[in-house]
């Protein structure tokens, strides 16, 4: 049987790639976005999409009866914590701990979290091993 499935960042790279995947395997999609980095004309048809702030308390309601969550939204930009600190922490480290606490507020079974390899840093020490 299907699941409804909750996709943040839905208009992104990612959350839309996978929004259509599971489209495709008949699982019913709510897609969350700001539309900050993302584009409309990405979110495949049959999303029930949200123009939504992960900060928004809204969020919390549109992860009511969700099986899944995908957290997929973020500004993912290497480097520009350093020069935007607060949009880096509102966009990605808010809204994660806003998105745990909708899991958690609705017993959701379970939270999927896509970080980066980048935020690892290059490992000098491994590299020189290499
Ligand atoms: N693209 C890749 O190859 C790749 C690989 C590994 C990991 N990741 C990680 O996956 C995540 C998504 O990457 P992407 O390439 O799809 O990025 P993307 O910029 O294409 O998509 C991110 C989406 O999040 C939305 N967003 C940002 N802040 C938001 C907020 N506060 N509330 C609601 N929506 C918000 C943006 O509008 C955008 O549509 C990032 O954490 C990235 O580090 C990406």
């Amino acid at each position: 049987m299907g699941k409804r499935i909750l996709i943040t960042g839905v208009a992104g790279f990612l959350g839309s790639h996978l929004a259509d995947k599971l489209i495709s395997q008949n699982h019913e999609v709510v897609g969350v976005d700001s539309l900050l980095g993302g584009y409309f004309d990405n979110v495949p048809e049959g999303v029930e999409f949200h123009v939504l702030d992960c900060n928004d308390r809204a969020v919390i309601d549109v992860a009511k009866d969700i099986d899944i969550i995908f957290h997929r939204a973020a500004t993912a930009y290497e480097g520009l914590s350093v020069f935007s600190p607060h949009m880096i922490n509102h966009n990605n480290f808010q809204s994660t701990a806003q998105l745990l606490n909708a899991t958690v507020t609705h017993n959701v079974d379970r939270f999927v979290y896509t970080s980066s390899m980048a935020r690892y840093g290059t490992n000098e020490a491994r590299l020189k091993k290499l």
